[in-house]
């Protein structure tokens, strides 16, 4: 695969280097990525190496998760977007710097990869997957044209919560 780069209007879309770990470990340190993600904080610089690390090496495999950090062309990193794979399908997902969010960063940014990646992948669908009450996630999924599928209850980084699954086709586009 060859390297991504995608540039939106106000936002850089690449892929991680190691000189990323002290800013991805402190974006990391949200409130709502404790509590929405869990599983995404890094509670170290070395932590968030070592994931970066790891990270770097599933560029090109279309079965690892493909994480790409966002950035604002002044360089700051401010978060990430990613597809996840998901049984035989994928998952995207983004996390934006708690000092950044509510200016629209994380549509601007999952509507300029949406096409990009599953360009790449191959694939003519994508999931949106969030917990019920996290308003700010369902959001972004409706502003980028995903549509509800389904809303049930299930296990969300070993809890049980209502979740909301979202649907993105090319078809919409
Ligand atoms: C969810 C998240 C990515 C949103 O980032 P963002 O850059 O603020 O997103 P946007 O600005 O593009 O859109 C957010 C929308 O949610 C709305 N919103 C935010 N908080 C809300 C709330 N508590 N209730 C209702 N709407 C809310 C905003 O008003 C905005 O909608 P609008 O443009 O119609 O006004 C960010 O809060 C985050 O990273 N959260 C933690 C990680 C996470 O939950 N990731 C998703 C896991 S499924």
């Amino acid at each position: 695969m060859s390297q991504l780069r995608i540039e939106t209007a106000r936002l850089l879309i690449t892929e991680f280097d190691e000189s990323m770990a002290e800013c991805v470990h402190i974006n990391s340190l949200d409130e709502d990525t404790l509590r929405f993600v869990p599983d995404e904080v890094f509670a170290t610089v070395q932590e968030a190496h070592d994931a970066i690390t790891f990270l770097i090496t599933c560029y090109g495999d279309t079965a690892s998760p493909l994480v790409y950090p966002v950035l604002l062309q002044s360089g700051e990193n401010i978060g990430y977007v990613q597809a996840v794979p998901l049984a035989d399908e994928w998952e995207v997902g983004y996390h934006i710097a708690a000092k950044h969010t509510g200016n629209g960063y994380a549509s601007e940014a999952v509507d300029g990869f949406l096409p990009v990646i599953m360009r790449k992948l191959g694939i003519e669908r994508i999931w949106g997957i969030c917990r019920a009450d996290n308003a700010a996630s369902r959001r972004v999924l409706e502003k980028c044209g995903f549509s509800l599928a389904s809303q049930t209850v299930g296990d969300y980084h070993g809890e049980v919560h209502e979740l909301c699954k979202y649907l993105w086709t090319v078809k919409q586009a």
